[in-house]
């Protein structure tokens, strides 16, 4: 089946005409999301996605009219009706329809949609050898902490690394690496491993935060502090994480090598353990 939608628990075909054109997440991009991947027939880690959902939504003062448990529900209804075993779920909020003012309209309720539809695993060689990225300025606003619709500068951001044949844009700002386009940056030098520090700069990821649980467990030495384009490059190791990117790899930066250019210990060994993790939950 190809995928399927749901717009405030009905569903819909994905090519129907569902987006009333005043919906402020379609005029104003005043909205928020997430996605959550399903592996197996399992929605893995929705409850922390929608416990995000309402963080954010509250950051913007949504208030969503959904408890969280209705909300995995709608996922599980998704993977139901489709009778995918691996897909992407999207979920939406917008602030509702309104005539078109920029200061929020009183008395509207907001608006869910969400949409699921076949997921085609990653690259298994880009896994295996490592991808390639780019550096980029990031020149996006100030609340990245918030997962909200308007992604143009994150958009722009992939589009270059596409054009450059790369997997990620890397951004930094005032001198230091924030994350990916749709990624969270790690970068492993003498063993300690740094990641930018969860505040208005970047995403707290659950891939991020799932990472460092093991990166702890393991007993390295983790640094929350951003680094600077220059320590990356003098990396021994990188890479990525993310819903839709899991753990990948990253062997060259700018077409310099990262280390000896292939795929280092201690990314295939966290690597290995949030692949691990998803059998145990959602293959059993
Ligand atoms: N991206 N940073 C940004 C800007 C992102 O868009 C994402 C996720 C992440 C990683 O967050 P998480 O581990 O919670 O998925 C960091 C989309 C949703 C994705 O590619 O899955």
């Amino acid at each position: 089946m190809e995928g399927i939608g749901l717009v405030d628990g009905k569903f819909v075909e994905l090519d129907e005409y569902v987006v009333p054109i005043e919906d402020r997440g379609h005029q104003l991009g005043d909205g928020v999301y997430e996605a959550v991947l399903v592996y197996g027939g399992k929605p893995f880690l929705v409850v922390e996605h929608m416990e995000r959902i309402f963080k954010s939504a509250s950051m913007i003062k949504i208030d969503i009219p959904y408890t969280l448990e209705e909300l995995v529900k709608f996922h599980l209804q998704l993977v139901e009706k489709t009778g995918l075993k691996e897909a992407l779920i999207y979920s939406q909020f917008t602030r509702g329809i309104a005539p078109r003012k920029h200061a929020f309209p009183q008395g509207i309720k907001p608006r869910l949609s969400m949409t699921i539809r076949p997921w085609t695993k990653l690259d298994p060689y880009l896994k295996a050898n490592g991808a390639k990225a780019i550096l980029v300025p990031d020149e996006r606003w100030l609340k990245c902490n918030i997962k909200s619709l308007n992604l143009l500068g994150n958009v722009l951001a992939k589009q270059t690394a596409h054009e450059n044949g790369c997997f990620e844009a890397i951004m930094y700002r005032d001198g230091f690496i924030t994350e990916g386009a749709n990624s969270n940056v790690f970068v492993i030098k003498d063993n300690v491993i740094h990641t930018a520090p969860t505040d208005n700069k970047i995403l707290a990821g659950i891939t991020r935060s799932t990472i460092l649980k093991f990166a702890r467990e393991f007993n390295y030495v983790v640094k929350e502090e951003a680094v600077t384009p220059d320590f990356i490059l003098n990396a021994d190791e990188v890479f990525l994480t993310g819903t839709t990117t899991e753990v990948m790899p990253v062997v060259s930066i700018n077409n310099q090598k990262i280390g000896d250019g292939k795929v280092g210990p201690i990314t295939r060994k966290l690597h290995d353990a949030y692949m691990n993790k998803i059998q145990r939950e959602c293959y059993v």
